[in-house]
């Protein structure tokens, strides 16, 4: 072959690569609301940086006439970028191409960017649009999918793995994003369900839409599976391009530190207002959180689920931190078994990528409740115990009002390891909260005397003001400093400046054994 026709041969096959499955598979995909695969990854990268491998890649099926049915690059684009300037990987399926379905070529072009990612210790977004199994290739594709779940344990924990569903996941394939850290998920076009509704409906005779079953509000506020919910496909990719601003590339690194324009020791007199006198009021923990953040910016992760607990990210004086807050909005800021795994999940995800963890405290305990018991509360609960005690961040904790029992303990307290804890004047720490607390040790006074109600009132406001305050804590040492709301974002930097380069390890083991 000469030159030129060599030449015309490779425009040819670009062109060929560049229309996935034709014009007509990428009309309907626009008339779903959809992006194409290319489109999604240029709209990820900054401009112009993206550099495409294995584009000229087929699929290998001698079945079902698939020999005449080649695409270059079958169901998937691969390759790497740059995200506000840091190198990223991508790979994007490409629901033209046989319904993004996975083929055993495909699921190799994946393996190579995932490997790529890890060699070179930088973070792998996957953009999920897929039928699942390539039904033609039966064990490859299966081969393939088995190689993918190895590699996202293998790569968890070292560099950071982004999942968005922009389509359907189905079967088995929902498990290589569950494997990831977080998932994005966008509103109305997405789903994901181990069975779709046809195969429930066959095997349980329950009716349920797609929608409700898998959709992106059902992942967000019901399973927790998801971790955020989009309007388009647009929206989902620039989540990522944000998520991946808090980051590191890689364990080995911190995360980007960003100039930072706020006063990182300005007051905020408004705050001295937000904890309520009455204890049993509620309030929005995330005016606090608000207030103290650098600029205001706070990226909430999980927000639609177990709203009783807060996390996210944002910074400091321009350092990632991950936030974790009780919300007193909803159950009172109780820890019960969703909460728990939220919190847990998150407290690992900032410890494995060195983002300092910042504690806000308003619990009065764990849920009771037989639900709560069948359910493994306990075990669950012990989750949050586990993943600060292991956590080896810098750990800050804020007690604004209520810390009792166990719940005082497992939020970060003093005995699991935090670096500095603070607490406000209204803070209430002690081993129960005053009703309970007054009715078991007073139970004798209370009975006997002429006013039982008004003795039992006077009793429980004694223990309130003499045993659940901080300055029991204070006394020993287990809280650190008592600070004035106001101050609260001035009391942040300074300790978080101080613990910037901290240095800790944990007994050295295999790998410890989590309460699954
Ligand atoms: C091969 C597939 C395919 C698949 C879709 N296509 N899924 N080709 N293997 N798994 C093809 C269709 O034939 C069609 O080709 C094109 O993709 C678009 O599909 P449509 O059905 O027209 O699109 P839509 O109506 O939007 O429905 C999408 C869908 C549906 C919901 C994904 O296609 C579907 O239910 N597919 C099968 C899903 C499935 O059961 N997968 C296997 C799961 S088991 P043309 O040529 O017409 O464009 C699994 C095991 C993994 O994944 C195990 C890992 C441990």
């Amino acid at each position: 072959m000469e030159i030129d026709d060599k030449i015309k041969e490779l425009e040819r096959r670009n062109k060929e690569a560049e229309m996935g499955g034709g014009p007509k598979r990428i009309e309907a995909q626009h008339a779903k609301g959809k992006m194409t695969a290319r489109e999604r990854v240029a709209h990820l990268f900054d401009e112009g940086s993206f550099e495409e491998i294995d584009r000229f890649v087929v699929h290998r099926c001698h079945d079902f006439g698939m020999e005449k049915q080649k695409t270059a690059g079958d169901g998937v684009v691969t390759g790497y970028g740059r995200i506000n300037g840091r190198t990223t990987f991508v790979f994007a399926q490409d629901f033209t191409v046989f319904g993004g379905s996975l083929s055993g070529a495909v699921g190799e072009k994946i393996c190579k960017v995932m490997d790529l990612a890890l060699k070179s210790g930088c973070p792998i977004v996957g953009l999920n649009d897929s039928g699942g199994a390539r039904i033609q290739e039966g064990v490859m594709s299966l081969a393939g999918y088995g190689e993918i779940f190895k590699r996202n344990v293998w790569s968890s924990g070292v560099i950071p793995q982004i999942s968005v569903i922009m389509g359907p996941s189905a079967g088995g394939a929902v498990y290589s994003p569950a494997l990831t850290d977080l998932i994005v998920m966008v509103k109305k076009t997405s789903h994901m369900f181990i069975t779709g509704p046809d195969v429930i409906k066959s095997v349980t005779a329950e009716e349920v839409t797609a929608e409700a079953l898998g959709g992106a509000m059902a992942h967000n506020t019901k399973s927790g599976v998801a971790h955020f919910a989009e309007n388009s496909d647009q929206e989902a990719l620039d989540r990522v391009r944000q998520i991946l601003s808090y980051l590191p590339r890689n364990y080995r690194e911190k995360p980007p530190e960003i100039p930072c324009f706020d006063d990182p020791y300005r007051s905020d007199a408004s705050l001295n207002e937000v904890v309520p006198s009455n204890p049993k009021k509620p309030y929005d923990m995330k005016k606090i959180i608000l207030s103290v953040l650098d600029g205001g910016e706070f990226l909430e992760v999980h927000k639609h689920f177990a709203q009783n607990m807060i996390v996210g990210f944002g910074r400091l004086n321009g350092l990632s931190v991950g936030i974790i807050a009780n919300q007193p909005r909803f159950l009172a800021g109780c820890l019960d078994i969703n909460a728990s795994v939220k919190c847990a999940r998150f407290v690992r995800l900032c410890d494995a990528f060195n983002i300092p963890l910042i504690t806000f405290v308003d619990v009065p305990g764990y849920l009771p409740g037989v639900n709560q018991e069948y359910g493994g509360i306990i075990k669950h609960g012990a989750k949050i115990l586990y993943a600060y005690s292991e956590a080896t961040v810098p750990k800050i904790t804020v007690i604004t009002r209520k810390a009792y029992g166990g719940a005082y303990i497992a939020m970060s307290g003093k005995h699991l390891a935090a670096d500095i804890n603070y607490a406000y004047p209204s803070a209430e720490i002690a081993v129960m909260g005053p009703d309970g607390a007054a009715n078991i040790i007073f139970r004798k006074e209370i009975a006997e005397s002429q006013d039982p109600e008004a003795t039992r009132l006077k009793l429980v406001d004694d223990y309130r003001n003499n045993f659940a305050s901080p300055f029991k804590a204070a006394e020993v040492g287990f809280i650190d400093h008592i600070i004035f709301p106001e101050f609260t974002r001035a009391s942040l930097v300074k300790a978080l400046m101080m613990l910037k380069d901290k240095k800790t390890d944990i007994p050295e083991r295999r790998h410890g054994n989590i309460p699954l």
